[in-house]
């Protein structure tokens, strides 16, 4: 059998969804690497030269219902399963010392939208074909900033902190949940990383984050199913 996986990468035109995607492209594997607007995705395109039917670009919005279903009826079309799901598409949006008086809760509303909710429906509808693989992985990327029991003192991060906490009990429901069907379903996190999100004084670079990350994914089997796990595949420091 093949160990080319199929993998699909949520928010896949720049930062850490660009970088796996040419990671696992690299190493032989096949991405459809999803966007929300495919046309402005330059980076895809040029890796699509390379990798052609390896490289398959679809437009996912993660908050839009039929977006998400309309993906996952393309890519059964065209896949026979899919191994690896990674829900990287996220957004930070509010100021991190935002206080309650000044906070705009519309922003705090749309990063549950797209952080949470976002990975349920996108998990939700590619159920079907994770279940037609042998070791389907869901890998939800989360932040240190969602942790309960090592909240930082000063800062407040209502939106992102607040929806990350809640994607990471996502991934304990949904690998409870899906446990007896052997799909492994961990949150990860990547470190301060520099992306339009990170910013450039971040520590680490993405591409060497998204090789970790890769790494991370090929070991995780069913016994780290409902685990929160650091880029180099430990348990994090954060106990959720
Ligand atoms: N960078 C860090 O230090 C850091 C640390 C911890 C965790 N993370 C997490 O790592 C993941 C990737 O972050 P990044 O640093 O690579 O951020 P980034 O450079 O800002 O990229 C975010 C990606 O998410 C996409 N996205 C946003 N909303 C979306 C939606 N509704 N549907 C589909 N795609 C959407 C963006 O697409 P558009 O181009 O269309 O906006 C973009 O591709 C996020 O979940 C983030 O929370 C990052």
């Amino acid at each position: 059998m093949s160990k080319q996986l199929i993998v699909l990468i949520t928010g896949a035109n720049r930062g850490i969804g660009l970088a796996m995607t040419r990671t696992f492209l690299e190493r032989g594997d096949r991405v459809a690497a999803t966007c929300r607007q495919p046309a402005k995705a330059a980076e895809l395109h040029q890796m699509k030269e390379t990798y052609k039917d390896d490289l398959m670009i679809l437009r996912v919005d993660v908050d839009l219902t039929r977006s998400v279903n309309a993906a996952a009826e393309d890519m059964a079309e065209r896949y026979p399963r899919l191994d690896v799901l990674v829900n990287n598409a996220g957004i930070a949006p509010g100021r991190s010392h935002d206080g309650l008086e000044v906070l705009e809760l519309a922003q705090v509303r749309d990063a549950f939208e797209t952080n949470a909710v976002g990975c349920l429906r996108t998990t939700r509808a590619f159920l079907p074909l994770l279940r037609k693989s042998k070791q389907p992985r869901v890998v939800n990327v989360s932040s240190g900033l969602g942790s309960l029991s090592k909240k930082p003192g000063d800062t407040h991060y209502y939106a992102y902190a607040g929806s990350k906490a809640a994607l990471n009990m996502f991934t304990r429901i949904m690998a409870a949940e899906y446990k007896t069907q052997g799909i492994s379903i961990v949150a990860v996190t990547p470190g301060w990383v520099r992306t339009d999100m990170g910013g450039a004084d971040a520590e680490l670079d993405p591409v060497v984050v998204a090789g970790e990350l890769v790494n991370t994914i090929d070991s995780i089997t069913m016994e780290q199913t409902s685990l929160w796990l650091d880029r180099h595949g430990k348990v994090t420091e954060y106990a959720w």
